[in-house]
């Protein structure tokens, strides 16, 4: 079986290209590279021993994606591809309608002309709003986005429900991320944000390492144990694994569903410093600041689809999280660059 995976060379793609290629699936990755590195294709290979087809383009580009359906019998296709920076959408809103509409709907055009059935797509618990109470389940109503980037991933997944309706032979998975944290515990492909990250666990790696100075604290008078914000961090190889199952799901069933991929257990900010403060044995200077605008003070999963659809649940612990993140920022303390 072939799998396409669109911004397969990013965080998340690179992690699941491996799980996929432990699977037995031929992996096929489509990325502009736009917000990754060639490198990872070199790293994929020395970790799985293939090395995934590639091709540099821009899936929103029909005449460039087209051959590699017509070059390949794709059975299915996870699409990654996307911008995700939560700050920049609210600067450049354009921008990112643009490009994560342009990226899904190209990608689902393409699939349909040459027949290809099983999607699987990169959703988020952002979805869920901020009305909605934690744990959040699929079937909760979902809310109104705080920025577009996640205003996309509600209207993406429209998109796809709506095609799924329409087209009894496509089979679609909405995979609805919490908070993807950790790294390939050979310490080959991890997280590597352009300038200033904006999510936790990088943030306290490049801490960790010297290239900042302290972690802000957004908030600690939220309603949560200790005041500050609590999420559903996920390993990202335990992710991975969900986007195969998730995979193997999309071709026995036709339809659409949307599944959770988290652990069901939330972490505030402070137990998750504390505990990659154990993990790596690095003190992390801390201060307190304002509350960040759009954040929520608790977001954690109700996990029980994904063990009933698709047999997954998330295994690693937070501190084997927090070991395989400061691994991997350790070794590469420029990411993917010398
Ligand atoms: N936080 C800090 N300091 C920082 C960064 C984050 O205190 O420097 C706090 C946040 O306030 C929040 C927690 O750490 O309480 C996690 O923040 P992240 O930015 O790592 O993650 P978010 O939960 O805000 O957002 C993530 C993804 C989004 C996705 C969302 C879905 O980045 O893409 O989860 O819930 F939409």
């Amino acid at each position: 079986m072939s799998v396409l995976l669109t911004g397969g060379a990013g965080f998340i793609g690179s992690h699941t290209a491996v799980e996929m290629i432990k699977a037995g699936y031929d992996v096929i990755i489509a990325d502009d590279l736009s917000n990754a590195s060639p490198k990872v294709l070199d790293r994929l290979e020395t970790i799985t021993g293939v090395r995934p087809k590639f091709y540099r383009i821009d899936v929103a580009d029909r005449a460039a994606l087209e051959p590699v359906f017509r070059d390949n019998q794709i059975d299915g296709v996870i699409h990654f591809a996307g911008f995700k920076c939560v700050p920049e959408s609210t600067k450049l809103p354009l921008k990112y309608y643009r490009n994560n509409l342009d990226t899904a709907l190209t990608t689902l055009e393409v699939m349909e002309d040459y027949g290809c059935k099983a999607f699987v797509f990169s959703s988020s618990a952002t979805v869920y709003g901020e009305k909605n109470v934690a744990p959040f389940t699929e079937d909760m109503p979902t809310g109104t986005a705080t920025n577009p980037y996640g205003t996309t991933k509600l209207m993406i997944e429209q998109i796809v429900t709506d095609a799924a309706a329409a087209n009894d032979k496509l089979s679609a998975v909405l995979l609805r991320y919490f908070n993807p944290i950790g790294a390939h515990p050979s310490g080959l492909i991890g997280e590597a944000p352009n300038g200033v990250p904006n999510n936790l666990m990088p943030y306290i790696t490049q801490v960790a390492v010297g290239k900042r100075e302290h972690l802000s604290v957004y908030g600690n008078d939220y309603p949560t144990p200790d005041g500050t914000g609590v999420r559903d961090y996920i390993h990202v190889v335990d992710l991975a694994i969900g986007h195969v199952k998730a995979m193997d799901y999309a071709l026995k069933h036709t339809g659409s569903v949307a599944i959770n991929l988290g652990t069901g257990k939330g972490s505030s900010v402070l137990e998750v410093v504390r505990a990659f403060e154990e993990a790596s044995g690095v003190q992390i200077p801390l201060v307190i600041t304002d509350r960040r605008p759009g954040d929520i003070a608790t977001c954690y999963a109700d996990a029980s689809r994904a063990k009933a659809l698709l047999g997954w649940e998330a295994r690693y612990t937070l501190t084997e999280m927090c070991a395989h993140s400061w691994n991997w920022q350790n070794h590469n303390p420029k990411g993917y660059d010398d």
